[in-house]
């Protein structure tokens, strides 16, 4: 990125959160080189084809002919609440029990984790996040002011052990507890992996016995390829700890910016006065009928196709392309996979030079709340190109990761 001379004559008009970090990366942590001619291993999008714009369009002319004004109207028709019930029934496949006062439609997870900010938070709160952890969402939680604490991770997800020794750090230290720990417990975001159910339980034994509620941000559950399940960390919690964040942008489409939380019924009432203007009941209506016409479950199970091709497509690439004592992990949905570099490497260094070798991607370092992490590390994802992409993306990161031990 360019350096840019920053205008500074409004500075003492931003609030002090916006002040304090003016300058600072935020979102922009995401950029990546400009080359239009690399294979995007960058973001964690869909492939264009996985769209299902003939259903979207046949939902949109539905509502639009049966329900006639009152689908444009403030609030919406009768469809936004066919998407409430569609919605509840998805979480109840997954064990989740839960009504209509303890579901909050949103704009996206993103948004309701910043209604989460909103609700929870003042300026130099504590949050324990995973280290390492989805960079948009710590942006979310700094521009709240928060103060972030890296807990380890590992394989099986978050590690019960390290949380424990932070908090009781804290503890001995006089410190404050944490509001929230915020987890990615399924096909975590940048690593891929999976919360053990063990785990799960010891992690809401934790937040029962230090009093801190758990934001379980659940964006790739339903993209299972292989393997089972472990339960929600919602359908384990029978204290009203958790609040669960779940969304369609990977599961539909992400410019339909839906997504909601669910969590017990105090919270949400809370959440949903800090939620000013509503969200899209239209597009919401449009889902709705999306639901009960059952493309849900069909788009569902074509994905699971695409994305298991893909996730094959890059492991064997991987395999062929990588130089010895590279390692990465071999998650069984969402998608991401985390790669770690031999000895040497630093990926950030490396990324314009992958980039004229054709691949882009994220380097580790930026999935970190603290700095000099995850150096030798990046996170690439199988989601967005075609299996010949997806091979053609590897061999130049294999070239680039050779180049650089040179
Ligand atoms: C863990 C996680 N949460 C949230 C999001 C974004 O969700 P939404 O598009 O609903 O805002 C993503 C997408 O990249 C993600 O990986």
């Amino acid at each position: 990125m360019t350096e840019q001379a920053r205008e500074e004559r409004f500075d003492h008009l931003f609030a002090t959160t916006v002040r304090e970090r003016l300058g600072d990366p935020g979102y922009t942590a995401g950029a990546s080189p400009d080359a239009p001619d690399a294979v995007p291993l960058t973001y964690g999008f869909p492939y264009p084809d996985s769209f299902p714009e003939a259903a979207l369009r046949d939902a949109v002319d539905t509502v639009l002919e049966e329900e006639g004004s009152d689908v444009l109207q403030y609030g919406g028709g009768e469809y936004v609440d066919r998407l409430h019930e569609g919605i509840l029934g998805r979480e109840r496949r997954r064990g989740i029990d839960a009504t209509r006062d303890e579901l909050l439609l949103t704009n996206g997870a993103t948004a309701a984790l910043d209604a989460v900010g909103a609700t929870f938070l003042d300026p130099g709160d504590e949050v324990l996040v995973e280290s390492p952890s989805f960079m948009w969402s710590l942006a979310v939680l700094d521009n709240h002011g928060a103060e972030l604490t890296g807990v380890d991770l590992d394989s099986d997800g978050l590690d019960p052990d390290a949380l424990e020794a932070t908090l009781e750090a804290r503890e001995a230290a006089g410190e404050p507890t944490p509001k929230l720990l915020y987890t990615i417990p399924e096909f975590q975001n940048p690593t891929g992996a999976t919360l053990t159910h063990e785990r799960r339980e010891r992690v809401l034994e934790l937040a029962e016995e230090y009093d801190f509620l758990v934001v379980a941000d659940d964006a790739y559950g339903e993209l299972r390829f292989s393997g089972e399940s472990p339960p929600p960390l919602a359908a384990l919690d029978d204290s009203g700890r958790v609040i669960r964040l779940g969304t369609v942008s990977k599961t539909i489409a992400p410019g339909v910016r839906t997504g909601w939380i669910v969590a017990h019924e105090a919270l949400i009432e809370q959440m949903s006065r800090m939620a000013a203007g509503g969200t899209n009941t239209f597009t919401q209506s449009v889902l709705g009928r999306y639901f009960d016409a059952g493309h849900y479950q069909q788009t569902l199970d074509e994905l699971l196709e695409g994305y298991e091709e893909r996730r094959d497509a890059m492991l064997d690439a991987l395999g062929r392309h990588l130089p010895a004592g590279s390692t990465w992990t071999e998650p069984e949905g969402g998608f991401f996979l985390w790669i770690t570099l031999p000895e040497g490497v630093d990926a950030e260094a490396m990324l314009p030079l992958a980039a004229e070798e054709g691949v882009t991607y994220l380097p580790g370092e930026r999935f970190y709340a603290a700095d000099g992490k995850g150096t030798r590390s990046l996170r690439v994802s199988f989601s967005h190109v075609s299996p010949e992409e997806l091979e053609a993306g590897i061999a130049a990161l294999g070239r680039a990761a050779e180049a650089s031990l040179q």
